[in-house]
């Protein structure tokens, strides 16, 4: 059987994966995971582009070699993707053996088919978006999607008869009115290709760091003609089988390159005799005060760090960045909307009705489900939810599948205030309570399954404290009489108020008189304790026994930081976090996720100071 074939772009290697890159691959993975738990096989494929001029001018400007930059950074990729819980079945780089194998026999392919010539490419180039662009399409004289400045580059290459396809092309869209989503995508590519297109260069002669054209020399392949076919590489092609995987179902993408996945990769593909994917979905950008988050702009945020600031779980930023806006538009990113609904959708309405029923059970029926009457009004709510829930599903509208499943959180909840379990105490009113507790149960499930493809760890509590493994198809049946529940800390903790970065000094600036006002020591750890998920509470020996909240706790385990030697910041402005007071700061440094302690290189005494 065809597995279910999503894809999302893969991602240049250049800088760190911040919000929107995330996006995309949250986006995949919601769908990935939806599907998986109706039952079907699914192929989720995400990964990094690593060919081309910009990577290789990233890496000379670190100064280290090509490879030894791209394994880094494709690695922070990876562990970003493990923080999200993406569930991605291949991780594909374009470096990766097969990949090059598969671009060299498709090059080889549409060669053979005589849609590659021998040419000169002079015309406009930005780098940092590898494209092409002709003087017209430039903005003021600058890259149209990244205001970059872009150079001139005139250079021996390899033309793609992309003109013989056009008019092909174009009676495919029509045909196919849901191969491009959303439909304002589907109009822009409509109205471009109302132009004649204009052949591809697909070959670059002035750099090395790419795939060796097959015969040529001097040339490697064009970055985005190499990237374009990881989709194929990675369903096995040209190997018998590969039409298990083969076409995608669905391949997401930013809308700013919605052009080479709606013009050059068909084409690529009808040059090759390949089956097309089923459908390209183009979403919006997240910006920051209204400029695209972009890592070349340097107006990024990072998910990992939000979720740090605030002590919220991954789920948080999963969900907020599906309910802020719908999917497909862009939407700027605002901090205080982000601890807004956290607060008052995630907390007071699902981690609220979550807490409050496992209370229930706990008081009124020892942590027990008991039996009871179904509650014919909330399974109507129940019924209407699933259908309108699976609806938007399968139309990609994830901003009202959200909203179909919080339809039945506040219904839940309404059900709880309506009946006041609280008030069911006398004897007569047993059975009444009993199956209000009983709907509860079965509610909480029902939304565990609702919500899992968007906050899958938040499901996952749900399930382990209903000791129930979640399933909306069989609605008020699932959790059977009997089930002992777990009471557990609560889902969200509420986010008291926003805690402003002061933005960081200008370290150039800073004098020896600056440096001199820093008070750091060395010291020894001689205690851990576990304060939040992410915090440890630890006791350092350095001018005195010193308390200090630290968020290590994932890169280090308790063990690892008993009797550890440390460099310690004292004079720091004491402080209360988590209830506990933080008298400084265990210095630590950080790059790509990976974070270490700083530690004396010899044995030294310990308050000594750090000169
Ligand atoms: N390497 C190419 C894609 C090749 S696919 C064969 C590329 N990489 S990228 O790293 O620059 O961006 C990849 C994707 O990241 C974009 O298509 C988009 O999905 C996502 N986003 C990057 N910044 C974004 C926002 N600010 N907002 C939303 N999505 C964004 O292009």
């Amino acid at each position: 059987m065809k597995s279910f074939f999503v894809t999302t772009p893969i991602y240049y290697v250049n800088g760190e994966p911040h919000l929107g890159t995330i996006y995309t691959t949250i986006a995949a993975d919601i769908i990935a995971r939806y599907k998986r738990f109706n039952n079907k096989k699914v192929f989720f494929l995400t990964g990094t582009d690593e060919h081309g001029e910009k990577v290789e001018q990233s890496a000379q400007k670190k100064g280290v070699s090509v490879k030894k930059y791209v394994d880094e950074m494709s690695s922070a990729f990876k562990e970003a993707f493990k923080k999200m819980n993406i569930s991605y079945d291949r991780f594909i780089r374009t470096t990766d053996e097969d990949h090059i194998k598969t671009a060299t026999a498709f090059y080889k392919q549409v060669f053979k088919k005589g849609d590659i010539y021998k040419g000169e490419y002079e015309g406009w180039y930005c780098v940092s978006c590898e494209t092409f662009w002709t003087e017209k399409e430039l903005l003021n004289n600058t890259c149209p999607d990244c205001g970059k400045k872009v150079k001139i580059l005139k250079e021996e290459t390899l033309f793609f008869k992309q003109s013989k396809y056009q008019k092909k092309l174009i009676e495919y869209i029509n045909k196919h009115p849901d191969f491009i989503q959303p439909k304002i995508r589907r109009n822009e590519i409509i109205s471009f290709l109302k132009k004649p297109l204009k052949d591809l260069s697909i070959s670059r002669t002035s750099f090395t760091w790419g795939i060796p054209v097959p015969g040529e020399k001097k040339h490697v392949i064009y970055v985005w003609f190499d990237a374009l076919i990881n989709y194929l590489t990675a369903s096995g092609y040209p190997k018998k089988g590969y039409t298990n995987i083969w076409p995608p179902d669905i391949q997401f993408m930013g809308k700013e390159i919605t052009r080479f996945h709606c013009i050059t990769w068909p084409i690529m593909l009808m040059s090759a005799g390949l089956e097309l994917p089923r459908k390209v979905f183009g979403h919006g950008w997240w910006t920051l005060n209204a400029k695209k988050m972009s890592k070349s702009i340097g107006n990024v945020i990072c998910p990992d760090k939000l979720c740090d600031k605030y002590n919220v779980p991954v789920d948080c930023v999963r969900y907020v960045l599906f309910k802020q806006m719908p999917f497909g538009s862009d939407g700027d990113f605002n901090e205080s909307i982000f601890v807004e609904k956290v607060n008052n959708e995630l907390g007071s309405e699902l981690g609220n009705l979550v807490s409050r029923s496992l209370a229930l059970f706990q008081r009124y029926n020892n942590s027990v489900v008991p039996k009871g009457e179904v509650d014919k009004k909330l399974q109507e709510s129940y019924k209407k939810v699933l259908e309108s829930y699976h609806k938007f599903m399968e139309d990609l509208d994830y901003y009202n599948a959200l909203n179909s499943a919080f339809d039945f959180v506040r219904a839940a909840n309404k059900y709880i205030a309506d009946e006041e379990p609280w008030k069911l105490t006398r004897k007569e009113d047993n059975d009444k309570l009993m199956s209000v507790l009983f709907n509860l149960a079965q509610s909480l499930n029902i939304i565990s399954a609702l919500i899992y493809p968007f906050m899958p760890e938040t499901s996952g509590k749900i399930d382990e404290q209903l000791s129930v493994k979640k399933d909306y198809n069989k609605g008020f049946k699932n959790v059977k009489p009997g089930a002992k529940t777990v009471k557990r800390d609560i889902l969200f903790p509420k986010i008291e108020k926003i805690v402003e970065e002061k933005p960081a000094q200008e370290l150039e600036h800073a004098s020896f008189e600056d440096f001199k006002k820093l008070d750091i020591r060395t010291g020894t750890i001689i205690e851990v304790s576990e304060l939040t998920d992410k915090l440890y509470r630890i006791k350092v020996k350095a001018d005195k026994e010193r308390t200090v909240v630290s968020g290590i706790r994932k890169y280090y385990s308790k063990k690892e930081l008993l009797n550890k030697k440390v460099v310690i910041l004292i004079n720091l402005e004491p402080k209360k976090i988590m209830g506990v007071l933080s008298e400084g700061m265990i210095l630590a440094a950080e790059k790509n996720n990976r974070v270490v302690l700083l530690s004396p290189d010899k044995d030294i005494y310990d308050d000594a100071r750090v000169l």
